[in-house]
């Protein structure tokens, strides 16, 4: 796979990925955007961010189809990273579920395949399908989404839990809970984080501290929350943009250098959280 001279996240595999990826939750539920959130999708490609994101939950769907059109003819060049729901979590449904996806994907395997998060089946169920699913080389590894610290104390109880590749949970400057626990636990087990809603689903945007700093910077509000995930070196992030712009001022921020000014007016602004908090969820 290329970067592009993004920085990386070395999976526990070994495997590099590149920091900065695309997300794609409320991509592809009408036709008429689906070419402009196409075309955003392949500037990030261009740009380097070359790892996307996405679900089955997203448009029941039609989100992977937006992502099968925008890899089309550069599949070897991207990480595709999409999720199962919690209700076909089970180890046949995970299997099936995946198989639905890879034909909408258009491709013969995903790079990492997610439980979106955790419902009703024993955990076991949806280890033994994610299992089944590396044996065939239908995902090359599995991993987790919105699992607390918790979650992931029982994974690695399980044979070949250990085995997991990242835990996708949210985390921007308005939701910094997983500094307490979740942070320090993954680091320990050498599990990487992929960072979801890094600006607060483009609510940071409008806030008055980041427009404060930004104008320092000579960038935007969305941009210094971006830049505030992306200092968390060993996490990958993944923002959605659906235009052009939004996807090359994402690609920017990478270049931004928030200074140890900028970062005591963020902790005053947006607190680090004082002791164990409950994961957040989007
Ligand atoms: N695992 C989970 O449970 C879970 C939950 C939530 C999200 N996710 C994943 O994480 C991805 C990102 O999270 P998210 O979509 O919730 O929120 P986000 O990335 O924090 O924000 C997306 C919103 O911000 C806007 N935006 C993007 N870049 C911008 C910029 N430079 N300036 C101003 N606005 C900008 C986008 O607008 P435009 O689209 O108009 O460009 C969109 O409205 C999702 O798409 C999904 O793939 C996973």
């Amino acid at each position: 796979m290329t970067h592009s001279g993004l920085p990386t996240v070395t999976l526990p595999s070994g495997d590099k990925v590149p920091q900065l990826g695309q997300g794609t939750w409320r991509m592809g539920e009408s036709r008429r955007a689906f070419d402009e959130e196409v075309a955003a999708l392949r500037l990030g490609l261009d740009l380097g961010m070359t790892l996307i994101d996405t679900a089955e939950l997203y448009a029941e769907g039609g989100a992977e189809e937006v992502v099968a059109a925008a890899v089309k003819g550069r599949r070897d060049d991207c990480f595709i990273v999409s999720k199962v729901k919690p209700e076909n979590s089970t180890r046949a449904g995970t299997i099936s579920a995946c198989e639905r996806s890879l034909k909408r994907l258009k491709t013969e395997r995903i790079d990492l395949y997610l439980l979106h998060w955790r419902g009703s089946p024993r955990l076991e169920e949806t280890l033994a399908g994610f299992e089944a699913l590396l044996a065939k080389g239908a995902i090359r590894y599995f991993g987790v989404s919105n699992f607390d610290v918790d979650d992931m104390e029982e994974l690695l109880s399980f044979p070949g839990g250990d085995v997991c590749a990242s835990n996708q949970v949210v985390y921007n400057l308005r939701r910094r809970g997983i500094e307490s626990g979740l942070v320090p636990c993954s680091r320990e087990h050498g599990i990487p984080i992929m960072a979801y809603s890094p600006i607060e689903q483009g609510r940071l945007g409008r806030d008055r501290t980041l427009a404060a700093i930004a104008a320092r910077h000579g960038v935007t509000p969305s941009q210094i929350a971006l830049a505030w995930v992306l200092r968390q070196g060993d996490m990958m992030v993944i923002p959605k943009a659906s235009s052009e712009a939004h996807v090359r001022e994402n690609r920017a921020a990478l270049d931004i250098v928030l200074t140890k000014a900028d970062l005591a007016e963020l902790d005053r602004a947006f607190p680090p959280p004082k002791g164990a908090r409950p994961l957040d969820m989007l």
